[in-house]
């Protein structure tokens, strides 16, 4: 039993703000997004990103359109302070990108965090100190003037590095860590001292970062806290008000939506709402929300799958099947009556006319995603019922995307030939699909070889009935196995490969997945391959994925 929480826990005292006007107003344009994917997302994980990774994930939030992105955290390690250096010397930085780092209000950090950013064509140096009561007592051991002098201080040390570089366009961020714990009348007198230390002008503006550091409010008190900043703040048009909710009680999309009707310019946070502990706001569904009221967010979410599979190749973090927009079964309906009037929705739909599908309330087709009606095969075989028969008789473990791309299949089948299906006919009807197919492509033979620091593989084909022998290298065998293959077909992906042992006896066999794209087309398709050997197993998984792909294509 959970004790009574009232003699451990007190509720968070409301915002005396009577003239609040937050209630009243509807978002009408996006704010300014920032993804700090690569420092708070990249502080967070068990395994911090390499920076081939970080470099892949930084291009791929320059494609989504992030115009502001953090990159790192310099002078907390060698690492960080490569990867600016790594992105400024290399010129990986768009022209209408601005990168970000992150610094504590303390001198030899501050220095260290501007030499990394030498050369840069723009730069936000952001600086953080905490100013809550709690953090001043018991973490610092500081007055609130000395927190005030500490923040001033450190402002102005940027600002004197940065007049000796004048080749770079400075902006400076300013966030004031466990703001939403700090008395309000303080949090302003340093927020008026820090823009004045700046200069801040309306040409010169600064950015005012007010976190939710840890979220303790229910999400209007944090927008009550941001319009009375947005009020009260000095040189209001030489500011942009920016705020960074972490999602400690999951209503961080909810706080950032009301801080942005309370007043705030800019919005930080994570693709998929990664970041420490339960993450900083996901920048995706804010995106998307704005989306779904008929508002471009200026972000580019048409190939969300894409997006998906590089966050969790580059985190190593698995996106929830049901997060919003993005997870695996968010367009899939499993119940009977929920499919049937989602049908009579799209026949009702008209191209040109407001979209009102019920149940769906986005379509699915803007992210590049489709809707998947998942059929239950029969009552015994209980939940994801044709991903039950095909691993308890077949030792095939269904990767979920492939689960529902299976069970349109299926759905098409009983459609056309009525009743239920047993589990003999399932595994006709699968080998059929993915393990048996030889058009256009046939796999003949190969022979994977060591080839300098990576590995070659000569791979036999029958295309449309005529042999190739053809030829790749590659970092392993199935990235050989892809530039052999795009020697004679190119338009094609690859998006993610899993693999398993079917048995633990001494003739195990391997089950290999790969999904699929066309250059031209998003939506994925899986390729299966079953072997004694891993490798041949993936490779006929390429060779049934490319064959997919070409049945798809008509
Ligand atoms: O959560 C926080 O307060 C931060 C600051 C560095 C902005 O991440
Ligand atoms: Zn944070």
């Amino acid at each position: 039993m959970l004790q009574n929480p009232s003699s451990k826990y007190r509720p968070f005292p409301p915002v005396q703000f009577a003239e609040r006007q937050w209630p009243n107003r509807v978002i009408t344009a996006p704010p300014i997004w920032m993804s700090t994917d690569l420092r708070d997302g990249n502080q967070a994980l068990f395994e911090p990103m390499n920076a081939e990774h970080k470099l892949r994930l930084f291009k791929t939030l320059c494609e989504i359109g992030f115009k502001e992105i953090e990159v790192a955290f310099p002078s907390a390690s060698q690492t960080d302070f490569d990867f600016v250096r790594r992105l400024i010397e290399e010129q990986r930085i768009p022209d209408d990108v601005s990168i970000e780092v992150l610094s504590h209000a303390r001198e030899p950090l501050i220095r260290r965090t501007v030499e990394s950013l030498k050369g840069a064509r723009r730069a936000i140096v952001h600086i953080v100190n905490a100013t809550s009561k709690p953090f001043r007592e018991l973490v610092l051991a500081m007055s609130k003037a000395e927190v005030l002098e500490l923040a001033v201080s450190a402002v102005r040390l940027v600002k004197q590095l940065a007049a000796d570089h004048p080749e770079t366009e400075w902006v400076l961020e300013y966030s004031l860590e466990t703001f939403t714990a700090t008395e309000l009348d303080f949090a302003v007198e340093i927020c008026d001292a820090v823009s004045a230390a700046w200069g801040a002008t309306p040409g010169n503006k600064i950015i005012l970062n007010l976190p939710s550091s840890v979220e303790v409010t229910t999400p209007n008190v944090y927008a009550d806290q941001i319009e009375w900043m947005h009020r009260h703040i000095a040189r209001r048009d030489s500011v942009i008000l920016s705020v960074h909710p972490h999602n400690d009680r999951g209503t961080a999309v909810a706080a950032a939506e009301l801080a942005v009707m309370a007043g705030a310019d800019r919005v930080e946070g994570c693709l998929f709402g990664n970041g420490e502990r339960t993450g900083n706001v996901d920048i995706v569904t804010l995106a998307l929300n704005l989306y779904t009221q008929g508002i471009a967010p200026g972000l580019d979410f048409s190939d969300i799958d894409a997006v998906a599979r590089t966050f969790e190749q580059c985190t190593q973090l698995p996106i929830h099947p049901r997060h919003p927009y993005v997870g695996d079964l968010v367009f899939t309906a499993f119940s009977g009556s929920h499919q049937d009037a989602i049908k009579k929705g799209f026949a009702a739909q008209q191209p040109d006319s407001a979209w009102n599908v019920p149940y769906l309330p986005f379509d699915p087709a803007d992210l590049g995603r489709s809707y998947d009606s998942v059929i239950r095969i029969n009552s015994q075989s209980g939940k994801g019922g044709i991903a039950h028969l095909l691993e308890s008789q077949y030792g095939v473990v269904l990767p979920r995307r492939l689960q529902v791309e299976f069970s349109g299949v299926v759905q098409q089948h009983t459609d056309n030939h009525g009743g239920e299906i047993s589990a003999a006919e399932l595994w006709r009807l699968f080998s059929r699909t993915y393990l048996d197919t030889v058009n256009p492509v046939r796999y003949v033979e190969h022979h994977l070889f060591e080839h300098g620091s990576g590995q070659g593989l000569r791979l036999t084909l029958e295309i449309n009935g005529a042999v190739h022998p053809l030829a790749g290298e590659g970092n392993g065998p199935i990235d050989a196995a892809v530039h052999a293959l795009q020697s004679v077909i190119t338009n094609f992906k690859v998006r993610d490969y899993q693999e398993h042992a079917m048995s633990r006896n001494a003739d195990a066999r391997a089950c290999a997945f790969i999904a699929m794209t066309q250059a031209d087309d998003h939506r994925e398709y899986y390729g299966v391959g079953i072997d004694t050997n891993i490798v041949t197993a993936s490779i006929k998984a390429l060779v049934s994925g490319i064959n997919r792909l070409a049945i798809s294509a008509g």
